[in-house]
């Protein structure tokens, strides 16, 4: 959708919900290359910004205190509207300032980068981190109204950011289209990102959203490849050699697949087509019986586990995934390569 669209959209919603005061909420990075982006807006609405420093460190506390302080400051009530306009890390820090500000005012999120264009934008998780848990405070809360995403902001997004989107991309293939995973399977090389590879993020999460807002069942299949991928992102971190995030998740996603294959459900054709397609555009580190037994603490973590078993999402097909499937811990050991 191209930004004149967006601002048209905008528009007509702040008339129809008489909204007169808007508080873009924005990193420095996108600033610094979009400063402009909804200046017509204040033709009809009064527009007011706040810009904080870029990176996971402003998801804190810290930051929601001088966002509150701001609009207190400047004496906003609960009819102003915040409209985010960054990466997951500003639609969550803005998701959750919109849910306690003055006990929740109405917000929007306008991502800026294809994570938060196909996932962190979408389903109405808030929050920031508290000291090293991440996403340790937060709410459900939902924006008034879901823009459709502007994929031209994708060209000044950096590669590795890029990539990192890519991963959650390719676990919406996985889970929801075989369309998709066929389409994005083509490629040797990066596929050029498309306005209906959004979309169709965008819809399956919605739906699956709307179906178990609070995360209590279903909504768990968006969880695939993440449950290894988190464990190998946070043991990299504290090992000192970082793996990026979305690489991590490629990387569960690639080990989610092949358990999905052992525990005889994904038929053995389509797990062979994912172990062709992942490694073409991710490292995917072997698995031995050391490195698993280092992953296992980490696994062990999530608060769905208990008694000796792991909780996870699970593929049955290319394009369809189970929640909440439990296997024994040693049936991870069936990973090694
Ligand atoms: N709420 C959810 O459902 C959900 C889901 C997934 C991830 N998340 C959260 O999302 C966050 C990560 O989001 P992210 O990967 O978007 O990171 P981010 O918001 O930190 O953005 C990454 C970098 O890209 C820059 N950037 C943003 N848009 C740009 C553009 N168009 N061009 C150039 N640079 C640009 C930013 O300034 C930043 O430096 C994490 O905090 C994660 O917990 C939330």
């Amino acid at each position: 959708m191209a930004r004149k669209d967006t601002i048209r959209q905008l528009s007509e919603h702040f008339r129809q919900h008489d909204i007169l005061n808007v508080v873009v909420l924005t990193d420095e990075n996108v600033e610094r290359l979009y400063p402009d982006y909804f200046t017509e807006l204040s033709e009809n609405v009064r527009m007011d910004k706040i810009t904080v420093p870029a990176g996971e460190d402003s998801k804190s506390i810290e930051t929601a205190v001088r966002i509150w302080d701001y609009l207190a400051d400047k004496q906003y009530d609960r009819s102003v509207f915040l409209l985010n306009f960054g990466g997951g890390m500003i639609t969550d820090l803005g998701g959750f300032v919109a849910a306690t500000y003055k006990r929740g005012i109405r917000f929007a999120n306008f991502p800026t980068t294809l994570l938060a264009m196909i996932d962190a934008s979408v389903g109405g998780k808030t929050g920031i981190n508290l000291h090293y848990l991440k996403n340790g405070v937060g709410a459900f809360y939902f924006p008034e109204i879901q823009l459709p995403a502007d994929v031209s902001l994708l060209d000044t997004l950096p590669e590795t950011e890029m990539l990192s989107g890519f991963g959650e991309l390719v676990k919406y293939a996985l889970i929801g289209s075989k369309e998709l995973f066929l389409s994005l399977s083509q490629f040797e090389t990066f596929p050029e990102i498309k306005q209906e590879h959004i979309d169709f993020c965008i819809d399956f999460k919605q739906n699956v959203v709307k179906t178990d807002p609070k995360d209590e069942n279903i909504r768990h299949i968006l969880n695939f490849g993440h449950t290894i991928g988190h464990a190998i992102e946070s043991r990299s971190a504290e090992t000192g050699s970082p793996v990026a995030h979305g690489v991590a998740v490629a990387q569960g996603l690639y080990y989610e697949s092949l358990l999905s294959t052992r525990v005889g459900l994904l038929p053995q054709e389509e797990w062979q087509q994912i172990a062709d397609f992942l490694p073409k555009h991710f490292q995917i580190p072997k698995f031995t019986p050391e490195i698993l037994e280092k992953l296992l603490p980490y696994l062990r973590n999530d608060k769905k586990n208990h008694n000796g078993t792991l909780n996870l999402a699970i593929l049955d097909h290319i394009g369809h995934a189970l929640p909440d499937f439990q296997i024994a811990e040693s049936d991870i050991f069936d990973l090694v390569l």
